[in-house]
């Protein structure tokens, strides 16, 4: 029973040099000391049965702590190899790692679309101009000489924020803003956020851009309207870009004109962008309504003016034949990064 307890003594000296051992050793030491026949603990706990009780106690006690602690030692060593093993381990490179690029931020294919349409613009003589979000009654409806009982002035339509205030429905209000604070000749174009209750489908979103133009001087006439807006789509879609309108009606202007340009993907020839049809509407114009004229203090007998106004998210769509709008709300990098030189 001594010779037992000196042995299990002797055995814990041998914890020490697990620390230091590599591999091989490592497996050689797990032998000696843990091996299923000759390992010297193994031996020690097969000998316990010859043992009186109270030995066994004592010395079972104390062999068992040890194979404990031997197992935790062995565990933590083989980690540690395996560790050193790893590629990159000591701290060095490896070379073998996929590298971690830098991402750079880009605009938004919507913003550039923006961007690039009021660039147009502004070669032609056009100045930016902003207005609110937030809007009146007056400004989003009653000065662009909306009937009282339009759908629009409803709640179901319309975001409101309170009595008579309500989330801009199109950057229309912008016209009446701009004729009230500067004099003719005015070319502005006004790009902005605009909010239906549109539920989000492929072609819906309840929040989008809008880009509002107005021209008014002494003597503007439709054929300035034509000639500008064509002039605007040869440079936007290409220089063999046709353009047609067709009537279309709007409170605030008269008369009004939807303007289709031929398709930019299938050059006309007929293609899912364009439905097969070989045009594209892309905005909605007119001539600027007398009424909203008089509501701006403008003399309608003096000045005539167009105004335009045109969806980016759409513009960027048929550009770009890209075939749900939710896709420009997802922030999804994979999508966007198509469209910047910026992102990996
Ligand atoms: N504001 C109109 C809309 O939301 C577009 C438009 C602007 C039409 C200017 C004519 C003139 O659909």
């Amino acid at each position: 029973m001594r010779d037992l307890l000196a042995a299990v003594t002797a055995l814990r000296e041998r914890l020490g040099e697990i620390p230091q051992a590599d591999e091989r050793r490592l497996q050689d030491l797990k032998t000696e000391i843990l091996g299923r026949k000759a390992g010297a603990l193994t031996q020690i706990l097969g000998a316990l049965p010859d043992l009186t009780p109270a030995d066994r106690k004592a010395v079972g006690a104390a062999a068992n702590v040890l194979k404990r602690d031997f197992a935790a030692a062995f565990a933590a060593r083989e980690r540690e190899l395996a560790r050193a093993a790893a590629p990159g381990a000591g701290g060095g490179a490896d070379p073998t790692m996929p590298g971690r690029a830098a991402w750079r931020g880009g605009l938004h294919l919507v913003t550039q679309v923006v961007d690039e349409i009021c660039d147009i613009f502004r070669e032609l003589g056009f100045t930016r101009a902003v207005g609110p979000e937030a809007e009146t009654e007056w400004y989003n409806f009653g000065a662009l000489n909306f009937p009282k009982d339009h759908p629009a002035i409803d709640a179901q339509d319309s975001f409101y924020l309170g009595e008579g205030v309500l989330l801009r429905t199109h950057t229309s209000p912008v016209q009446v803003r701009t004729m009230e604070r500067f004099p003719p000749p005015i070319r502005v174009v006004s790009p902005g956020q605009c909010y239906r209750r549109d539920p989000f489908d492929p072609s819906h979103s309840p929040v989008f851009e809008q880009i509002e133009g107005l021209v008014v001087d002494e003597g503007v006439s439709f054929v300035d309207l034509k000639a500008t807006l064509g002039a605007f789509a040869r440079r936007f879609f290409g220089p063999e870009t046709a353009t047609r309108f067709s009537p279309s009606y709007f409170p605030f202007t008269e008369p009004s004109a939807d303007m289709q340009v031929s398709c930019s993907v299938c050059r006309g020839a007929g293609c899912p962008t364009c439905k097969q049809t070989g045009w594209m509407e892309i905005l909605g114009s007119g001539m600027v309504h007398p009424a909203v004229l008089e509501h701006c203090r403008l003399d309608p007998e003096r000045y005539t003016g167009f105004a335009f106004g045109m969806g980016p998210h759409r513009i960027a769509m048929v550009r770009h034949g890209i075939p749900d709008i939710r896709l420009f709300f997802e922030s999804d990098v994979r999508f966007l990064s198509q469209f910047t030189s910026g992102a990996p």
